[in-house]
């Protein structure tokens, strides 16, 4: 059963016990789950059935049959472009597609070994220090989503001792991308299969990045801080920054006949498997699902290992972990997908934000059009009636 967060634009449901604030007793798991934070008509998520919706679509009918600017179109304006609107709305997203000389000069002075996701949250802010005034709009959103492939690309060829490329304005968001990165013309499959995850990738209900950007912007800060604080969250290992260390993990299985035995060995040290398991999904993440028939199409060598590590391990977590049910979810085959079109793996995460920009300014425009300061409250379990000593006395 679900309940709100008083200090949200939601209206209460139920009255749980589960409630947060007022004088309520605290979430009995921890990590707010089952608590219900906003109200979104962009995505939902039902995590017993395996299904995600935007804005009505079931994820599996927009994976491979819709571009990743008719979904952003979906998301941003609430419904799917007709031609003229995709054309308008690819004309934007390239005129924003720029690298100003401000922000090559921040990119260029960071170290080389930089992670790229630092390197995306420190370009998007500088982007923003210079460009973004007032309150969250469209046209700001459509900028910043833009930019995140030029920042990145440009970071890409200057740790490799490149001169970073204008943008091609013909080009579409996936391919663009992918040429910013190797400055050749991408070639069709990989911009296929690249522009289907940016598709599965562009929202997820109340993940902890979306969370965290629908904070910032109830505070009426702007569209880029919050953006900047969702880049943040996305970062950790917990949420976006599993796919590298599924690659990380899959190389050093390296064999099919090797990985029972790394696997066994993993969770006996009780390290988590990445790839697996979901706070909402208690089945298979549909991304999943379409990721993985993209990946076997990818690369079908690849993915003969990766599916027998995908099989082993859920016996395995089942096996030890029983009654969690922990499945595949969508950063598994992110990997293998990713990895197929070119990308070195310290690129999966920021990837994966290049994406979520939808999402995330989506959520940043639905909270300001609807706004209350999301403020919850802590159980306080300190201390309360100490003694005061002063400095000179302790
Ligand atoms: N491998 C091994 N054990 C796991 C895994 C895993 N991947 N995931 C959960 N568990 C176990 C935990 O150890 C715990 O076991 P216990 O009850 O014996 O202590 C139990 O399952 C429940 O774990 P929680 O941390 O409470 O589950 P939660 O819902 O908070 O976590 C999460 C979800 C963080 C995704 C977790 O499954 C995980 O760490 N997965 C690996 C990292 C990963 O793949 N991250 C990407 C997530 S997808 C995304 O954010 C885009």
């Amino acid at each position: 059963m679900s309940t709100s967060i008083p200090g949200t634009n939601e209206n209460p449901q139920t009255t749980s016990p589960n409630t947060i604030g007022n004088g309520a007793s605290k979430p009995s798991k921890g990590g707010l789950e089952g608590i219900v934070a906003a109200t979104t008509a962009l995505s939902k998520v039902e995590g017993t059935a395996g299904r995600l919706i935007y804005r009505g679509y079931n994820i599996h009918d927009l994976a491979t049959t819709t571009s990743f600017e008719e979904v952003a179109h979906l998301l941003w304006f609430g419904h799917l472009p007709s031609k003229a609107e995709l054309a308008d709305l690819k004309a934007k997203l390239a005129a924003e597609r720029t690298l100003p000389t401000g922000v090559l000069k921040v990119i260029s002075d960071l170290p080389t070994t930089a992670e790229p996701m630092d390197v995306l949250r420190t370009a998007a802010s500088a982007w923003g220090a210079s460009t973004i005034k007032g309150k969250p709009t469209i046209e700001q959103a459509i900028a910043l989503t833009a930019h995140f492939p030029v920042f990145l690309a440009a970071f890409h060829r200057l740790r490799n001792g490149q001169e970073p490329l204008e943008s091609r304005s013909e080009l579409g968001h996936a391919a663009n991308y992918l040429y910013l990165l190797s400055g050749k013309q991408p070639e069709q499959q990989h911009v296929k299969a690249l522009d289907a995850y940016l598709v599965l990738l562009a929202d997820h209900g109340m993940n902890a990045s979306t969370f965290t950007a629908r904070v910032v912007a109830s505070t009426e800060s702007d569209i880029v801080s919050a953006t900047v604080a969702a880049v943040g969250a996305l970062k950790g290992p917990l949420h976006g920054g599993a796919p590298s260390k599924v690659l990380d993990m899959l190389l050093e299985i390296g064999t099919t006949e090797n990985a029972e035995n790394w696997l066994r060995n993993a969770l006996s040290m009780g390290q988590r498997l990445m790839g697996f398991g979901h706070r909402v999904y208690k089945t298979e993440d549909p991304r999943a699902e379409e990721l993985r028939a993209l990946a076997r199409l990818a690369d079908p060598q690849e993915f003969v290992l990766a599916r027998r590590v995908e099989e082993l391990a859920l016996a395995l977590l089942e096996e030890q972990k029983p009654g969690r049910r922990l499945n595949t979810n969508v950063e598994f085959y992110s990997a293998v997908l990713l990895s197929s079109v070119g990308l070195p793996g310290d690129l999966f995460t920021p990837t994966f934000a290049v994406s979520r920009a939808v999402g995330w300014t989506a959520h940043i425009l639905e909270q300001v059009g609807n706004n209350r300061l999301i403020r919850p409250e802590a159980d306080y379990i300190g201390l309360t009636d100490e003694h005061f000593v002063p400095l000179d006395a302790r």
